[in-house]
């Protein structure tokens, strides 16, 4: 047997559900039972009746998935695999930054620690960050943390004035102006969409800007056409199945690297190898502390009854 046929026979027999990120490698994702951005990440972890889950993605999504599931074994085939967004925001500088304006709202994107999502109101992910920060009354100021670059582009969707905790992805963030329109220049008629962890002068050039599977969804309703994706690569596996004629370019980065476009790092060290390791031997597991997860699920649940 291979190794995508000991996982399946793997999982079946130990009732586990393989959770997978669009941005992980082709065959973890050919391997999982969903794979989907961190929303449905979130809310397929919230429903599933299974007694083992393998996140295959970074640090914060399994987090979350255990948060939600204290009683059950949550599996991160690596557990170095973390976030640049996560690391920009430690919790006691955040929790200097929330008990200086107690009068906020403090909404903060699910890419953080559940030490920060523990001092939060509302959790939100790239697909709902619009519809979450209109949930919250026009009267009330608004704390939005970490993507600096996410909460500037919600502020001139909403209109609302936020107060902006200054992270980044770095992934996002290593996209190259310069190119990307060299790029569009020798693809006349292409479409570029981007991610809005991406920086504005990406966004300001993009037809569509939304999340993981919202690019998905807006590419399937124009599969014959040709775009320049800023987003990591990893998504234009799953892209292109559903779209197998479009043609998809990857936006290219600042730096030259061998893929030539922008890849996360912290998501490419899951292997399948280290899948099937962690699935087999049941480490490493996530733990989260009692204290923390009481006070994290309370704004990871706001948002997923928001989400409805
Ligand atoms: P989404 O999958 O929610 O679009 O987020 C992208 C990302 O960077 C996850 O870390
Ligand atoms: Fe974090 Fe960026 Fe990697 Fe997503 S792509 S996991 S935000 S470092």
């Amino acid at each position: 047997m291979d190794l995508h046929q000991k996982i399946t026979k793997l999982k079946k027999q130990k009732n586990a559900v393989i959770l997978a990120h669009y941005y992980q490698v082709p065959e973890i994702q050919e391997v999982a039972d969903y794979v989907g951005d961190s929303l449905g990440l979130s809310q397929k972890a919230a429903e599933t009746d299974a007694e083992i889950i393998v996140f295959a993605g970074v640090h914060f999504m399994a987090e979350t998935a255990k948060i939600l599931n204290p009683n059950k074994k949550v599996l991160l085939p690596d557990l170095m695999a973390g976030c640049s967004l996560a690391d920009s925001c430690p919790p006691d500088a955040f929790k200097k930054l929330v008990d200086a304006h107690p009068d906020h709202t403090v909404i903060t994107y699910v890419n953080c620690s559940a030490e920060v999502k523990a001092l939060s109101d509302i959790i939100c992910t790239s697909s709902n960050a619009e519809k979450i920060v209109n949930s919250v009354p026009k009267d009330v100021p608004i704390i939005f943390a970490p993507d600096k670059n996410l909460g500037k582009y919600i502020q001139k969707k909403t209109g609302r004035e936020m107060l902006l905790w200054d992270g980044a992805c770095i992934v996002h963030e290593a996209f190259s102006i310069d190119k990307l329109l060299k790029l569009y220049k020798e693809h006349p008629g292409s479409k570029i969409i981007a991610h809005p962890e991406s920086e504005s002068h990406i966004l300001e050039t993009a037809t569509y800007v939304g999340s993981t599977a919202g690019m998905i969804d807006y590419v399937k309703k124009h599969p014959s056409e040709k775009f320049i994706v800023a987003t990591e690569a990893g998504i234009l596996h799953k892209m292109q199945q559903e779209v197998p004629q479009a043609v998809l370019i990857p936006a290219p980065a600042e730096e030259d690297n061998t893929c030539a476009c922008s890849e996360c790092a912290f998501m490419k060290m899951n292997t399948l190898q280290k899948l099937y390791d962690c699935l087999l031997n049941e480490t490493p597991q996530i733990e989260v502390s009692e204290e923390i997860r009481k006070k994290a699920i309370l704004p990871i649940q706001r948002m997923l009854e928001l989400s409805k």
